[in-house]
């Protein structure tokens, strides 16, 4: 922490706000326990002063929170200045307990480590709670924008939250709040050409991601888009979703591309949620709403998830 005093922090009614132990750190703040006895709660603190337009946002977020939103993701609760009436210099969140990165869920040998028990069906049930958590997000008009490994957080129940919600996209009737941040692996073919991500970002983006996030859960945690491909130039991920060259596709071939060797493929799902991940990640999903929604999805893996049966000779396998 950095500019600000840990001593000097109130809240919005203007009461002080005792840090205490350092919880998690990012590139742009500090995660702090609440001192004493606030267990629920953690303070986000900023390494650095915010500008006007990120006090706003933050503003507009607490402004707008909700159980819904609540339930899903660390939503800003409540604003914390740098003194009394001084600039936001951070703001209150749920706190998020005993979970783990997604990828710790859909990476084969961290899910031996930290979810032993977890089988098929936990990882359909996770696509399906993503699913919703996205839902519940657009629901509000909120945009992720930065849908990333690392901000996706998942309980042993194979529940979904939510981090790092302070870099969403807000908007209002007339200013965007945008999302200024976004990882590659996650962010859609007409987006990967800009430089920067101070663009409007659209639920249609965030559905892009939030695609690779359950194609990664269900097939082992293999990038749709990373195969092998037949020419002998570089074929970065980046470049293989610039260029739509989905290497489990219906169109591989003709993109050059074929799925790694020994991967399991489409054909272990049923024929309606392949042409979700065709719709998803080919040119049909580039037009506004052309990508299914997170509605979409929750519905097929609702049913697929009512679908699954235990293997009878190996308990682990569905
Ligand atoms: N609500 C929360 N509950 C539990 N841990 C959290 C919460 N928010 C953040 N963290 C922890 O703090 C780290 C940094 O928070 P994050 O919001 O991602 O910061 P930054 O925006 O600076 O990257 C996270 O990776 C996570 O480990
Ligand atoms: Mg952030």
């Amino acid at each position: 922490m950095s500019q600000v005093s840990r001593h000097n922090i109130v809240d919005s009614r203007g009461n002080h706000v005792i840090l205490g132990k350092r919880v998690g750190s990012g590139g742009e703040g500090d995660v702090y326990e609440i001192a004493p006895h606030r267990m629920d709660v953690l303070a986000k603190i900023y390494h650095k002063p915010l500008n006007g337009e990120r006090q706003e946002k933050l503003r507009l977020m607490v402004s707008g929170c909700n159980d819904d939103l609540k339930e899903f993701a660390a939503w800003p609760l409540d604003l914390l200045h740098d003194g009394k009436n001084g600039p936001v210099c951070g703001f209150v969140m749920p706190r998020i307990t005993d979970c783990e990165p997604i990828h710790k869920v859909y990476g084969p040998s961290h899910r031996k480590e930290s979810f032993p028990n977890a089988d098929w069906k936990f990882l359909v049930r996770t696509a399906k709670n993503l699913a919703a958590a996205f839902y519940i997000i657009h629901k509000y008009g909120y945009v992720i924008g930065d849908v990333n490994e690392g901000n996706i957080l998942v309980t042993k129940k194979a529940c979904v939250r939510l981090i790092d919600c302070d870099s969403f996209q807000v908007q209002t009737r007339d200013t965007i709040y945008h999302c200024e941040v976004g990882v590659a692996q996650f962010t859609p073919p007409e987006l990967q050409k800009s430089k920067d991500f101070k663009m409007l970002r659209t639920r249609n983006h965030d559905n892009f991601g939030l695609a690779i996030l359950i194609f990664l859960l269900l097939f082992m945690g293999r990038h749709p888009f990373s195969g092998v491909y037949k020419g002998t130039d570089d074929m970065p991920i980046e470049r293989a979703i610039a260029e739509f060259r989905f290497a489990f596709g219906r169109s591989a071939a003709l993109k050059a591309m074929s799925p790694p060797p020994n991967s399991v493929g489409l054909p272990i799902v049923p024929g309606e949620v392949s042409s979700l991940f065709e719709q998803a990640f080919t040119e049909s999903g580039l037009h506004s709403g052309g990508r299914p929604s997170a509605n979409d999805w929750w519905n097929m893996l609702d049913a697929l998830e009512k679908r699954l049966k235990k293997c009878a000779t190996e308990s682990m396998h569905t």
